[in-house]
């Protein structure tokens, strides 16, 4: 039995029959990445050609199914948008509408407007919802699958948090945006005989500092999943000094924080449930290091470097089939499922499953265990 039909009628999961589909529609959520483009041109030209659908575009995230922001998506706009970075919808990082800020009589509070997506889903007769992005957009979309939307996920995000898919598009442009400023700061370190403290995003996962690090030669990597010890930190740096290797680069993803510490954040987490913005770990880092062993120090934060630009071949391939096996998923009425990289296959897994636990660095993993023994630190004792 499918699961739609499995489903109560009444406010659950609306069944329609995928020889009925019409009329699509695509939007893309949370922080742009490089990929997305590439996954509205798969989805659009395998709808147009194999199944003849028509599709529309939503503009700025949810945002776009509030306000009734929309653009027909034919196969002449997509062309060469496999190379092109951002996303032609736009996208939003806030306001999500299962708790949205409204303001009225001088007060802001928050409200779920779901209801009103769902007015505007049903008043532009659209069939099926393709929904691209991380977590949060995932959570918006299995609350509309709950509540009767036909909705099909295409997982993205350079941090690579979202369970379920082994890898998220996106993640493979942002390490190679990192290898390569590692690279620029290796010559500068050496020249200089100082210690680059490098930032790089991922928000709770430390999945760029550790894979950039490893492939950018740092010789220490922070991530958030191995809370670190400045002293262990700069034990190592002085003993590379001693051995001959007069500099030493630090990567440190965002979210790292000191054993007994907290994580930093340039804008705190609001009381309203409103997200902090992580940033600062550099700075501290590189003050402890220039306070504990003495040596010159520089910070050099990456930030949103890390998402904009061209995507890489791997990314431009990868959310190209997400984009293609999307419109498989939609044709085979799999509502409520997110596409997914499962090896070398493009499978799909309940949306549900993917937003249960964040996919964060196993600290006992292959990964970590190939960067020490390395010889690179983590922070921790070894
Ligand atoms: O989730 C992607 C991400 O780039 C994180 O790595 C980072 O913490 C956050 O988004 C930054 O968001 P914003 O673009 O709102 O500053």
């Amino acid at each position: 039995m499918s699961k739609q039909s499995a489903s109560t009628p009444k406010s659950g999961p609306k069944m329609i029959d995928p020889k009925k589909i019409k009329r699509i529609a695509v939007l893309t959520g949370g922080g742009d990445c490089p990929g997305l483009n590439a996954v509205i041109r798969g989805l659009v030209r395998a709808a147009r050609i194999e199944h003849n659908w028509e599709v529309i575009g939503i503009q700025d995230g949810f945002d776009g199914l509030l306000d009734n922001l929309t653009i027909p998506l034919k196969a002449m706009d997509v062309r060469g948008l496999q190379a092109r970075g951002g996303t032609i919808l736009g996208t939003s990082n806030r306001g999500n509408p299962l708790h949205y800020p409204v303001k009225e009589g001088g007060h802001v509070y928050f409200k779920d407007v779901t209801d009103r997506i769902i007015a505007n889903f049903n008043k532009l007769n659209l069939d099926v919802l393709v929904a691209v992005g991380g977590d949060g957009t995932m959570k918006i979309a299995q609350a509309l699958f709950e509540k009767g939307i036909p909705v099909v996920g295409v997982p993205k995000t350079i941090d690579n948090d979202l369970g379920v898919t082994d890898v998220t598009f996106g993640y493979n442009s942002a390490v190679a945006c990192a290898t390569l400023a590692l690279d620029r700061l290796h010559t500068t370190a050496e020249s200089h005989h100082r210690i680059l403290v490098l930032e790089v995003m991922g928000r709770d996962c430390g999945w760029i500092a550790l894979e950039a690090g490893i492939a950018g030669g740092a010789d220490v990597i922070l991530i958030p999943e191995v809370p670190f010890d400045c002293n262990i930190i700069c034990d190592h740096i002085s003993a590379r000094k001693k051995k001959g290797s007069r500099f030493s680069i630090v990567v440190v993803a965002e979210g790292a924080f000191p054993q007994g510490g907290r994580k930093i954040y340039e804008k705190e987490p609001g009381a309203d449930g409103t997200p902090g913005r992580l940033g600062g770990i550099a700075r501290w880092v590189a003050d402890q290091i220039s306070v504990l062993t003495s040596l010159e120090t520089r910070v050099a934060v990456l930030g949103h470097l890390q998402r904009g630009g061209s995507p890489t071949t791997y990314d431009r391939i990868l959310a190209t089939r997400f984009g293609v096996e999307a419109a498989r998923l939609i044709a085979d009425g799999k509502y409520g499922d997110m596409v997914c990289l499962k090896g070398r296959q493009i499978k799909a897994a309940d949306i549900k499953s993917a937003i249960k636990k964040l996919k964060r660095v196993n600290p006992e993993g292959q990964m970590v265990k190939t960067a020490e023994a390395l010889g690179i630190t983590m922070g921790r004792p070894q």
